[in-house]
């Protein structure tokens, strides 16, 4: 029996036919968020990923592609794990089934199935599906084509090892009765009753003969045959444990507490793996959770319509915490839903930019004019208001465990929301602006952004199983340095740890509003945009000269190459006040600018070619306009951290500034 406080979780180990889609993220980025939740809450986690090598489907792929599966499977591999760093997937192990540790595991099993007489040759004739890898029987079949994926069959008559899955059916339905949680959700549980206890469970056959496939393992009891590919995939739960942990660590994990796996695998998991581990004398799972699947923009993905979701795509566009957040907060988990760029641009606006990143925004926005950018004072003479802000973040706490033991990951966020919603509520009824006018009302003011400080933090760390580049952004903005690694939510939440007096750092937005796309424009899928800088995913820069007045002379005009709005939108142009203006010492054209980007943002120091136009003197005061994303440059060995826009070619003929009088940092487009 595994240690009470260990959880084990896998995902399905993916086919490795083709490139990850939007599916393989999904099941991976659920299982990352329930296996940092649990390490939160301190219990010992293994999180197991990886990849399925075996089989008929990528024999062909790899036949496809001209090359020897092995070669093809290693060429693949890496595009799943550098994908599942990209979307902060923490797992703990990734599991290959050609790994050789691996291969002697099933090779065990299959041969004490073997000598315990529970596997036996026979002949087979049947309806063979080459998709599904698998026979069906007579009455399985409807016109010809596979009740499972609807492709044609064909009638194969074969000798076949077989396992004796039958006799395991009237077990196997009472351990669903006994185990209300084995199967989940509900009406999947029902589902697999519903078949098992009106059809006969029939024998499963788990060979395939080599002249057919030989991409696979061989059976230890007869060298011509492989063993049919679920057969070797589902060991990889348990075999894993006894080769990829840094200690073998079986009895401590075995039996998982959650095999997440799409609707479309419950049968596989359900009953043969289960049936298996009867055979095994190993107990079963905890739970099978089945996830629903995704269909694009109202229709089914697929290769051959070209409307394949590539997460890495999403990753570079929006962010990967914007993407993790959009695929647990849009559908219920265990029901179908459509994906669409539309539907979660306007998520990342309304729930993202409007929601957390303005609540942030706003509150140390407050605090750095009415605080000094410091951690205010608590307020220990409470009102009914702010003992219902403190209380909420007390219930939800509880409720969120609630929920993520039920694997109702929406229900989880929209809990953080009405958090969120709230806080924002007890601003606009507490208007801290409006205390702020009177001095007697310090301890109120203090008082108030305490309680939205400390809110913020608690909303934080619950955020961090889900998004954890936006919950370390949060908590670093608020002044904190908080170790994730560490089991924050064993205990009952505390309130009141945050410190007054330590200064807090305001960043860059959490999530910066992104502008629907023009009609007509192209989507995500086909057009890769770069990324909108935030906090928490920076967006890529390129080194560039700190000027626009190019020196030589330009070669003769060439029609100026058109770019989308999307290209124009990566730069971000910002007014910007100037502090301070120096020349660089043995340079006839160069300044040195300290600017600013408004409160609470540190100076910038930009080296611009201004220098034969203006003295440094006449600057001072001006507001100018700046790109303020461009990566960090050099000009004769001073950092510059930005650009000056100037009109002018060879020579600069005036700076852009703005007519009327606007605060800097502002955004200029
Ligand atoms: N190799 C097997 C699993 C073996 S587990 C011991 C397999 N691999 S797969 O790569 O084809 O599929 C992996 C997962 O992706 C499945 O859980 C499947 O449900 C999921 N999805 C595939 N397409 C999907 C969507 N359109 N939407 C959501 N998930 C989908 O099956």
């Amino acid at each position: 029996m595994s240690a009470p406080n260990t959880f084990y979780i896998t995902t399905p180990i993916y086919y490795v036919n083709d490139v990850p889609h939007i599916g393989h993220a999904y099941t991976t980025v659920a299982a990352d968020v329930l296996a940092r939740y649990w390490r939160l809450r301190g219990r010992d986690v293994f999180f197991l990923t990886g990849l399925d090598e075996h089989g008929q489907k990528v024999q062909q792929a790899a036949a496809k592609a001209g090359i020897d599966p092995q070669a093809h499977c290693d060429k693949l591999a890496p595009q799943f794990q550098e994908l599942w760093k990209r979307l902060s997937i923490s797992n703990d192990a990734f599991i290959r089934t050609t790994d050789a540790p691996h291969k002697s595991v099933v090779q065990r099993y299959l041969q004490q199935l073997y000598d315990n007489k529970l596997i036996y040759k026979a002949d087979y004739t049947g309806w063979y599906c080459t998709f599904d890898e698998r026979f069906w029987t007579e009455k399985d079949v409807e016109n010809g084509l596979c009740p499972d994926c609807k492709r044609p069959v064909e009638k194969l008559s074969e000798h076949n090892y077989f396992f004796k899955m039958g006799q395991y059916q009237d077990r196997l339905i009472e351990h669903i009765k006994q185990h209300p949680t084995f199967i989940r959700p509900e009406s999947r549980r029902n589902e697999v009753l519903g078949f098992l206890s009106t059809q006969k469970l029939g024998d499963l056959s788990i060979s395939r003969p080599k002249s057919r496939l030989s991409w696979g393992i061989e059976l230890p009891f007869d060298k011509d045959y492989v063993t049919y590919v679920w057969f070797d995939a589902l060991v990889n739960y348990v075999s894993a444990l006894e080769y990829l942990p840094k200690k073998p660590a079986f009895d401590q994990f075995w039996p998982a507490n959650v095999h997440l796996v799409g609707k479309d695998i419950l049968t596989t998991h359900a009953v043969y793996w289960s049936t298996m581990l009867m055979a095994l004398n190993l107990p079963l799972p905890e739970t099978i959770f089945a996830h629903g699947w995704w269909t694009v923009d109202g229709e089914k993905m697929s290769k051959s319509r070209g409307n394949v979701v590539d997460p890495n795509k999403m990753v570079d566009e929006f962010g990967a915490d914007a993407f993790r957040y959009f695929l647990l907060r849009e559908v219920p988990f265990g029901q179908d839903g459509d994906f669409s760029q539309d539907a979660m641009v306007i998520r990342i606006n309304s729930d993202l930019a409007n929601g957390i990143g303005n609540l942030l925004s706003r509150t140390l926005t407050m605090i750095e004019k009415y605080c000094d950018g410091k951690t205010p004072k608590r307020n220990q003479h409470l009102d009914e208001v702010d003992n219902a802000l403190e209380n909420q973040v007390h219930e939800v706490f509880n409720a969120i465990h609630d929920e993520l033991c039920g694997l109702q990951f929406h229900r989880a966020l929209d809990l953080i929301w009405s958090t969120i919603h709230l806080t924002d509520e007890y601003i606009e009824d507490k208007k801290p602006w409006g205390l702020a006018k009177d001095p007697a009302n310090r301890v109120l003011l203090e008082g108030v952004l305490y309680n939205v400080a400390e809110t913020l933090r608690h909303i934080g760390i619950l955020l961090y199983p889900f998004m954890p580049q936006t919950a370390k952004s949060i908590t670093e903005q608020l002044g904190l340095s908080i170790d994730f690694t560490t089991p924050l939510l064993s205990q009952e939440l505390s309130w009141g740890k945050m410190t007054p007096g330590s200064k807090i750092h305001k960043g860059l937005p959490l999530f910066p509003r992104i502008e629907p796309k023009p009609q007509g424009a192209k989507t995500v899928s086909d057009t890769p945009t770069p990324s909108q800088p935030t906090a928490a995913t920076p967006a890529p820069t390129t080194a560039t000269p700190q000027v626009l007045t190019p020196t030589a002379a330009p070669p003769a005009p060439a029609a100026p190459a058109q770019i989308t709005i999307d290209e124009f939108m990566k730069i971000q142009l910002k007014t910007a006040k100037v502090l301070t203006a120096e020349r660089v010492p043995k340079s006839e054209k160069l300044l040195k600018l300290q600017v600013s980007l408004g409160e609470g943002t540190e100076p910038r120091q930009i080296v611009a070619g201004i220098g034969k136009k203006y003295e440094p003197e006449s600057l001072i005061g001006k507001t100018i306009i700046i790109v303020a994303n461009l990566k960090p440059a050099k000009l004769m060995g001073i950092e510059s951290q930005g650009m000056v826009l100037a009109a002018g070619d060879s020579e600069v003929r005036g700076l852009a500034t703005i007519l009327e009088e606007v605060d800097p940092g502002t955004k200029v487009k």
